[in-house]
C-alpha cells in the first residue's frame, strides 16, 4: 500500500506520465498537497521520490483508485493526464465510480472540444462538473509553469482558480498566464490553434533558416549569432530562442553540428491537422497554418524526395549573389511581417468559432495568457493584446493600425526574401503563404468576378454586379455563340 496522506489532499492528479508527473510536482510545490494516482504503479513511486528529493514536497501516491479518490478533501477536484480519445473515457470510467456529485474531473490533455463537449454532458447527468484544460509548455513548462487554457464548467474553475493562478507561468505586468476561456470544450479549442500557430511559428523559423543557410551560406555558428541577435528584439520568443541554442550543440557522435545530422522528417500529432479541418469547416482562410502542415506531409516523402532530387536537381543558389547583412536583415523582416499574418489567421480562426458556438472569447485575454509558459510565448504577443485593447471588434490584426504600419515598414525586404527564395529554387511555403494572404487581404478588387462569371456560364449560379443591385444570370453561351 502507498504512503497515507494525513489528512485529505486539496487536489488530486491521475496520470504520471511526463506532463503529469511535472504538473502534480508543481501544484505540490505551490502548496497544495495533492494526491497522485497511475493504474501503473511504478510512476506512482517514481514520482513520490521525486517529490522528496525536490524538497519533501506535499505529494502523496496510490496504488489504487479508490483510496486515491477517497484522499482528497470534498468537493473533489482531479485532473487527468492521459492520451487524448479513448484513454480519457477509460480514466473518467474508473475515477467516476468512487465520485460523488459536486465533484470535479479536469482533463489537461490536448483533447478534440467535442469530445470534452460530449463528456461535459455525460458527467452533468451524473451530477459531476467537467473541465477541458489544455496545457502548454512542455516537460519544463509544466513543471515550472505552464500557460493553462481551462474551459467549461465555469462553477468547476471557481474551485481551481486559486491553484491555477499559483501553478502557472508568471508574467511580469501581466499576471498569470491562465484565465476562464469559456463555456464547453473552448479551451480544448484555443489549445488547439495554439498549436496551429505553433505550426506556423516552426515552419516559418525554418523557412528563415533554409533561405539563410542555403542562400546566404551561413555556418551554424553564424546562423547561432543571428537568432541570439534576433532573440533581443521584436521576434524575441521561446522558439527563436532555443533556435539559436540548437545551432551550438555539436554531435556527440561524429565531427560537426547535431542538427545537421536530424533527418529531415517532422512528426506530428494532430493538432496542426484538426486547426487546419477547423479552419475549412469554418471558411476561415488559414493558408500559412496550411502551409506548415503540408510542409510536415512532404517532409516524410523523404525516398521520393531523394528521387526527384536526382531528376530535377537541388538548389540554384549558385547562380545567385547576396549580399550577406542585407540578406539577413530582411529575412528577419520577412519572418516578423510573415508572423503577423499567421496569428492574424489563428486569430480569426478562434473569432469565428467563439460566433459559431456562442462561446463570448476574448482574443486579447487570450494572448495574455500566451505571454509565458507556453510554446508560442513571445514578445510580439503583447503587441496582439493591445492590438484587441484598442479594438476588440478588430476584423483582422493586418489593419490595426500598429501592425499595419510594421508590414508596411516591411514589405520590401519580405518581398525580396520571397523572390530571392523562388529564383533559389528554395520553397518558402509559409512566408509565401503569408505573403499571399496579405496580398489578398488588402486589393480591393480580385479576379473573383471572373470565376463568379465561369460559375454563372456552366452552373447558372448567378452573380452580382458591382454597380446595380441584384441577382443576376446571363446566358453567357448563347452570348459567344452570337460573336
Ligand atoms: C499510467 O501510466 C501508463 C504508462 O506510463 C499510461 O499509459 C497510463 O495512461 C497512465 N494513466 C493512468 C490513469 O493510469
Amino acid at each position: 500500500m502507498a504512503e497515507q496522506s494525513p489528512k485529505l489532499n486539496r487536489i488530486g492528479l491521475a496520470g504520471l506520465a511526463v506532463m503529469g508527473q511535472n504538473l502534480a510536482l508543481n501544484i505540490a510545490e505551490k502548496g497544495f498537497p495533492i494526491s497522485v494516482y497511475n493504474r501503473t504503479t511504478s510512476k506512482v513511486d517514481e514520482t513520490v521520490e521525486r517529490a522528496k528529493l525536490e524538497g519533501n514536497l506535499p505529494l502523496f501516491g496510490f496504488h489504487d483508485p479508490e483510496s486515491f479518490v477517497q484522499s482528497i478533501q470534498k468537493p473533489r477536484v482531479i485532473i487527468m493526464l492521459v492520451k487524448a480519445g479513448s484513454p480519457v473515457d477509460q480514466t473518467i470510467k474508473t475515477l467516476s465510480a468512487y465520485l460523488e456529485k459536486g465533484d470535479c474531473i479536469i482533463d489537461g490533455g490536448n483533447e478534440w472540444y467535442e469530445n470534452t463537449e460530449r463528456r461535459e454532458k455525460a458527467m452533468a447527468e451524473l451530477g459531476l462538473l467537467y473541465l477541458g484544460m489544455g496545457v502548454s509548455g512542455g516537460e519544463e513548462g509544466a513543471r515550472n509553469g505552464p500557460s493553462m487554457m481551462p474551459g467549461g464548467s465555469l462553477e468547476a474553475y471557481k474551485y481551481i482558480e486559486d491553484i491555477v493562478l499559483k501553478v502557472a507561468a508568471q508574467v511580469p505586468d501581466s499576471g498569470p498566464c491562465v484565465t476562464y476561456i469559456g463555456k464547453g470544450g473552448s479551451g480544448n479549442f484555443v489549445k488547439m490553434i495554439h498549436n496551429g500557430i505553433e505550426y506556423g511559428d516552426m515552419q516559418l523559423i525554418a523557412e528563415a533558416y533554409d533561405v539563410l543557410k542555403s542562400v546566404g551560406k551561413l555556418s551554424n555558428e553564424e546562423l547561432k549569432n543571428v537568432f541570439s541577435e534576433w532573440n533581443k528584439g521584436e521576434l524575441q520568443s521561446f522558439l527563436i530562442e532555443i533556435t539559436a541554442d540548437i545551432f551550438g550543440i555539436k554531435d556527440d557522435k561524429a565531427d560537426g553540428y547535431l542538427v545537421d545530422k536530424v533527418l529531415d522528417k517532422t512528426g506530428m500529432k494532430g493538432t496542426g491537422k484538426w486547426t487546419v479541418q477547423q479552419a475549412a469547416e469554418l471558411s476561415v482562410a488559414a493558408p500559412t497554418i496550411e502551409a506548415s502542415l503540408d510542409s510536415r506531409f512532404l517532409s516524410g516523402l523523404k525516398d521520393e524526395r531523394t528521387e526527384a532530387a536526382k531528376v530535377f536537381g537541388d538548389i540554384l543558389s549558385d547562380e545567385v549573389v547576396v549580399d550577406k547583412e542585407q540578406l539577413i536583415d530582411d529575412v528577419r523582416k520577412a519572418l516578423y511581417a510573415s508572423k503577423i499574418c499567421s496569428y492574424a489567421q489563428g486569430m480569426n480562426l478562434i473569432r469565428a468559432k467563439s460566433e459559431e458556438k456562442g462561446w463570448g472569447l476574448e482574443l486579447g485575454e487570450l494572448a495574455r495568457i500566451w505571454k509565458g509558459g507556453c510554446i508560442i510565448r513571445a514578445i510580439f504577443l503583447d503587441r496582439i493584446k493591445q492590438a484587441y485593447d484598442r479594438n476588440s471588434d478588430l476584423a483582422n490584426l493586418l489593419v490595426d493600425p500598429e501592425f499595419a504600419k510594421e508590414i508596411i515598414e516591411r514589405q520590401s525586404a519580405w518581398r525580396r526574401v520571397v523572390c530571392l527564395a523562388i529564383n533559389s529554387g528554395i520553397s518558402t511555403p509559409g512566408m509565401s503563404a503569408s505573403l499571399a494572404y496579405f496580398d489578398t487581404y488588402r486589393r480591393e478588387r480580385l479576379p473573383a468576378n471572373l470565376v463568379q462569371a465561369q460559375r454563372d456560364y456552366f452552373g447558372a449560379h448567378t452573380y452580382e454586379r458591382v454597380d446595380i443591385p441584384g441577382s443576376y444570370h446571363t446566358e453567357w453561351f448563347k452570348l459567344a455563340k452570337k460573336n
